[in-house]
């Protein structure tokens, strides 16, 4: 069984892409919405969430655990993995499926916004570093906690265009790297110049998991959830309503 995790509903947006290439593959999905959010914490507190939640995951039987989450992927599993010199077959995080897409592209101006925690983290920015390109960043802080909180669409609207605004001009791709952030992605169209790129990681990890995965299944999907959320359950109706699905508040 596949694990999906991450602080609420962002990864849903991952979990679409992994369920469309492998529908039959059952998938236990833990989202951890009495944390959350996520991108404001320190990677201290990250640190202890992303192993509780991986543990939740594995101990009920997840073989592949996808951290669907980029800011418990930037500042845990790829300082992890890199400080240890390992990459785990089993795990499967967003910043490396995200630099695969780009690394024949770096002429590309790229603008990446996601969390205050992704941001801090500086594992993007070395990272495209490393395959010779260069990215300005933006955080965008509120704006995971406004998409949960079922924020008004005109408020995110607001929210989204002025952040971007005074960077108008200088990129031509802008990677959403938070997984919240394409639940709003029609915002985002809304908000950037015209012919700008709008590039979602999830489906370059729904084929990395497609590359590591070799289970097949009823395609059951499980929802967890740390805290019970209508927009949660909303979100689930709306992208898994024709399968077979469960959503259980746990402690
Ligand atoms: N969806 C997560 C991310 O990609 C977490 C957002 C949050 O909880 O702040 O970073």
């Amino acid at each position: 069984m596949i694990g999906v995790f991450d602080s609420g509903s962002g990864g849903l947006t991952v979990l679409r892409e992994i369920h469309s290439l492998l529908p039959h593959t059952p998938v236990l999905y833990f989202g951890d919405l009495k944390n959350a959010p996520y991108g404001s914490r320190s990677p201290e507190e990250l640190g202890v969430l992303t192993v509780q939640g991986f543990k939740k995951l594995s101990d009920q039987g997840a073989t592949l655990i996808v951290s669907a989450c980029n800011s418990a992927s930037a500042n845990i599993v790829v300082p992890l993995f890199e400080g240890l010199c390992i990459r785990p077959e089993n795990i499967i995080e967003m910043v490396g499926p995200t630099i695969k897409a780009f690394a024949e592209k770096k002429n590309k101006k790229i603008l990446l916004v996601a969390t205050e925690a992704t941001i801090r983290s500086g594992v993007y920015q070395q990272a495209f570093h490393g395959i010779g390109g260069a990215i300005q960043t933006l955080a965008l802080p509120h704006l995971a906690r406004a998409i949960e909180e079922k924020t008004s669409a005109p408020a995110v609207l607001a929210m989204i265009s002025e952040a971007l605004a005074p960077y108008n001009g200088s990129y031509d791709t802008l990677i959403l790297a938070c997984t919240h952030f394409p639940l709003v992605e029609e915002v985002f169209k809304r908000s950037v110049p015209e012919g700008v790129e709008i590039f979602d990681p999830a489906e370059g990890v729904a084929k990395e998991v497609v590359g590591h995965y070799r289970g097949q299944g009823s395609g059951k999907l499980q929802f967890l959830i740390s805290k019970d959320s209508d927009f949660f359950r909303a979100k689930v109706a709306e992208f898994f309503g024709n399968s077979d699905y469960t959503i259980d508040v746990v402690s």
